[in-house]
C-alpha cells in the first residue's frame, strides 16, 4: 500500500520523465536533492492542524462541550483521558489502539498491565464520538478524537493551550505486547525512563516534560507501596501520610487512590515539580527525575519557571502526537472506537 507521501513521488517521477528534455542535468539532479529533502521531512507533515477544516468544520466545538461536562461531573477525567492519549500514542503510534475491546478473537491493549484496572474514561471517548458521527458521519477518527480531548482535558483543567494536528486514521490492530513493553511501570529507575522515551524518538527532556502531566490525577496504593515503604529518598512526614491510606502488605487496599501531585491534584501547573525537589514524588518513577541524575536541574527549573514548563510541555505534546500516525489509505476511520469496522 502506499502512502500518500510515496504517491507524490510516483507523480513527480512521472514529471520529471516528461520534462527531462527541457532540463539540465544540473538542474534535475537539484530538483532530485529537493525531493528527497522534502521527503525526509515529511514524515509526520501529512497531519494539519486543518485537516477536518472542510470535512467537519464544527469539530471542536462538538468534542469540547462533551469533555467539558465528563469534566464538570468529575474533575480526575481529564487527567485520566490525557493519559489515554500517553498510552495511544506509545504503542505502534497514535492510532487508536488503545481503545479496542477484547473480543473472543480478538486481543486489545487494555489488558495490559498499565492499562488493567487504570485505563479509564472510554466511556467519555465514545460520547465523543457518537456526537462526531452524529455531526460528520463516518469522517473522523478515534485517535484524532484522543488527541483533541487529550487537549481539552489540559485546558479546562487551568493548563496550556495548542492547535492539534490531525489526520490520524484508526488501526485495525492493537498490541497487548506493545503496551506491556513500552508503557514504562512505576517502579523504572531513570536509565529505563530515559530508554522507553528513546525508543519512541523523544528525548530525555522531552519525558521529563511530559511527567508533568502528573501535575493531575490518581495512582493506586499498588503503584506506590513499593516506594512509600522502601525508598529512602521520601520525605517523612509525606511518606507518613502515604502510608495511612496504603496497607505495606500486598492484596490490601490495592485500589485506594493518592493524588500524584499532593497540593493541586486537580488543576494543571507545575506543582509537580516543586513536589520533586522536595521529595514528595508520588511514583518511584516520578522521584527517579529528580535523584542527583541527569535530569535534575531540569526539574529545578520547571519548578520556578512554569511558562517554560507550558511551552516545552505543548512542545512535547505535539511531538509525541506525530509518533507513528496511519495516514492517507492506511487504517480506516472507525464507527465505533471499540471495535474494527
Ligand atoms: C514517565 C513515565 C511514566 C510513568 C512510569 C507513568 C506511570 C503512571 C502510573 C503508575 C500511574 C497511576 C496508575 C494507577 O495506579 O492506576 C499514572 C497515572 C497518570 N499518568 Fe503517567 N506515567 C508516565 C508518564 C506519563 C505521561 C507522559 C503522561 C501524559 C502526557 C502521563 C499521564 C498520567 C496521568 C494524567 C495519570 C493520572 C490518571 C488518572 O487519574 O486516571 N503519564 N502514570
Ligand atoms: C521492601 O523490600 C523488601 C526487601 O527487598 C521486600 O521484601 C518487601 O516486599 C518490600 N516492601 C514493599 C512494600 O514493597
Amino acid at each position: 500500500m502506499l502512502s500518500t507521501s510515496q504517491l507524490n513521488i510516483v507523480s513527480f517521477h512521472h514529471t520529471y520523465l516528461t520534462i527531462r528534455d527541457m532540463a539540465s542535468s544540473t538542474t534535475m539532479a537539484s530538483l532530485a536533492l529537493a525531493l528527497v529533502l522534502l521527503f525526509l521531512g515529511s514524515s509526520s507533515a501529512q497531519l494539519s492542524t486543518n485537516f477536518y477544516s472542510k470535512t467537519c468544520p464544527n469539530l471542536f466545538s462538538t468534542v469540547q462541550p462533551v469533555i467539558q461536562s465528563a469534566i464538570s461531573s468529575e474533575k480526575r477525567m481529564g487527567a485520566s483521558i490525557l493519559r489515554l492519549f500517553f498510552h495511544d500514542c506509545f504503542v505502534n503510534g497514535c492510532d487508536g489502539s488503545l481503545l479496542l475491546d477484547d473480543t473472543s478473537s480478538f486481543t486489545g491493549e487494555k489488558t495490559a498491565n498499565p492499562n488493567r484496572n487504570s485505563a479509564r474514561g472510554f466511556d467519555v471517548i465514545d460520547k465523543i464520538k457518537a456526537a462526531v458521527e452524529k455531526a460528520c458521519p463516518g469522517v473522523v477518527s478515534c485517535a484524532d478524537i484522543l488527541a483533541i480531548s487529550a487537549r481539552d482535558s489540559v485546558v479546562l483543567l487551568g493548563g496550556p493551550n495548542w492547535n492539534v494536528k490531525l489526520g490520524r486514521r484508526d488501526a485495525r490492530t492493537a498490541s497487548l505486547s506493545g503496551a506491556n513493553n513500552n508503557i514504562p511501570p512505576p517502579t523504572s529507575s531513570l536509565s529505563n525512563l530515559i530508554s522507553k522515551f528513546s525508543a519512541q524518538g523523544l528525548s530525555a527532556n522531552e519525558m521529563v516534560a511530559l511527567s508533568g502531566a502528573h501535575t493531575i490525577g490518581q495512582a493506586r496504593c499498588t503503584s506506590f507501596r513499593a516506594r512509600i515503604y522502601n525508598d529512602t529518598n521520601i520525605d517523612g512526614s509525606f511518606d507518613k501520610t502515604r502510608r495511612s491510606n496504603c496497607p505495606s502488605t500486598s492484596g490490601n487496599g490495592d485500589n485506594n487512590l493518592a493524588p500524584l501531585d499532593l497540593q493541586t491534584p486537580t488543576s494543571f501547573d507545575n506543582d509537580y515539580f516543586k513536589n520533586l525537589v522536595n521529595q514528595k514524588g508520588l511514583l518511584h518513577s516520578d522521584q527517579q527525575l529528580f535523584n542527583k541524575g541527569s535530569t535534575d536541574s531540569l526539574v529545578s527549573t520547571y519548578s520556578t519557571n512554569p511558562s517554560k514548563f507550558s511551552s516545552d510541555f505543548v512542545a512535547a505534546m505535539i511531538k509525541m502526537g506525530d509518533i507513528s500516525p496511519l495516514t492517507g489509505s492506511q487504517g480506516e476511520i472507525r464507527k465505533n472506537c471499540r471495535k474494527i469496522n
